[in-house]
């Protein structure tokens, strides 16, 4: 036939990885059938038991292994008996840097059903465009005088040029295509060598591109976030304030089980990963009750890189059609049954919703 083919590595992971990923990869099956495309998926059996077994989270030739792929879809890794550093460091931070993820891309969306923390009733509908391979994660600096009075630790923050043009168009073409607003996050008035140089950066680009800058201290930022986070549309941060906003965004729309995250290397010279923020939640782990929709939410940001954008709509619109119906894990204050929201998603799908 001439079905559109689709090859995508699989890392389920540790603890509810392994539940919420299966559920993804059949809502996506359901979905290849009614829009004409086809996925292999290729199972990585990576994480902590392989870690037990060969004392490493992924064969020696991982990488390798995973680079002819189309995407990478990812549960998570992590277990009490193994060091959080051993198990990022391992799997999850070789792949974004060997496969200049540069993008990490965080949506935000208040979904039916959901409680937000805030008073406020009014709608969140944000990303935040984290840059994921520079800047304040840098392994430039070091330790010295050790134990002695005169001990002291430098990190140096690392900006290239070529770094923040290419997260800043990234960021200016989303902004292009959804609002037209875009905010960078900075701190120009207290860093003052490699903040004035993001500053000016992301001008040049976001000029060039038309879109409306508002340059908006980290600090002022976070208040407004939690003050007014519908006057938020799309975020453009460093490394480090893009990890912190995207978390506090995430905790605004209430619910750490169905928020999504993407790694992108947005060129396609390699493949990009979709995760669930959510650990491996070892304390309900094994008991299927985990919230599907993150890994669900990850999988359609995974068709929409694919090329499957009305797949991935179609996802997206199925599972907050449940969620709006009532139907939510515990998590939610509901009853269901990962197996059981996952079955309500795709008679959705097959509903047309
Ligand atoms: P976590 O996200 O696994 O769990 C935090 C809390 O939220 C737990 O009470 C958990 O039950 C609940 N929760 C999380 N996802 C849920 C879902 N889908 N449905 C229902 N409830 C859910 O974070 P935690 O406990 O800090 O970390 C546990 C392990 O996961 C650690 O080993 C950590 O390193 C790892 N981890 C891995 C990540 C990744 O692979 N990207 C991200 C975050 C943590
Ligand atoms: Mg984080």
């Amino acid at each position: 036939g001439t079905a559109r083919r689709h090859v995508v590595d699989v890392v389920p992971g540790d603890g509810i990885g392994t539940e919420v990923v299966p559920a993804a990869v059949r809502c996506v099956d359901h979905l290849a059938a009614s829009f004409g495309f086809t996925v292999e998926w290729r199972e990585r059996a990576w994480g902590c038991d392989h870690h037990r077994a060969h004392g490493r989270m992924m064969p020696v030739d991982g990488l390798e292994q995973l680079a002819s792929a189309d995407a990478i879809l990812l549960g998570a890794v992590g277990a009490p008996d193994i060091p959080d550093d051993v198990t990022l460091w391992g799997l999850l931070i070789p792949i974004r840097r060997e496969f200049v993820q540069y993008v990490n891309l965080r949506p935000v969306r208040s979904l039916p059903g959901i409680r937000s923390p805030l008073r406020s009733e009014a709608p969140i509908d944000l990303v935040v465009v984290r840059e994921n391979v520079e800047g304040e994660y840098s392994e430039v600096g070091g330790r010295v005088n050790r134990g002695r009075p005169g001990e002291f630790a430098v990190q140096e923050a690392v900006f290239t040029r070529t770094g923040v043009e290419r997260i800043a168009r990234f960021a200016a073409d989303l902004a292009r295509r959804r609002s037209g607003r875009l905010i960078s996050a900075t701190k120009s008035n207290g860093i003052i060598h490699t903040m004035p140089f993001w500053d000016e950066v992301v001008a040049e680009v976001a000029g060039a591109s038309g879109v409306r800058l508002e340059k908006v201290l980290i600090d002022a930022l976070a208040a407004r976030l939690v003050l007014r986070p519908e006057s938020v549309d799309v975020i453009v941060a460093s490394n480090l304030f893009g990890d912190i906003l995207s978390d506090l965004a995430g905790a605004l729309a209430g619910s750490i089980g169905v928020a999504p995250s993407a790694n992108l290397d947005p060129t396609k010279t390699y493949p990009s990963m979709f995760e669930p923020v959510h650990g491996s939640a070892p304390d309900i782990a094994g008991m299927g009750i985990a919230n599907p929709v993150g890994a669900l939410w990850a999988a359609a940001m995974m068709l929409d890189h694919l090329g499957e954008p009305a797949a991935a709509a179609r996802l997206v619109s199925a599972f907050e059609h449940v969620l709006r119906a009532g139907t939510a894990t515990r998590d939610l204050g509901g009853t269901a049954s990962t197996e059981e929201f996952t079955t309500a998603v795709v008679q959705a799908l097959d509903e047309g919703a």
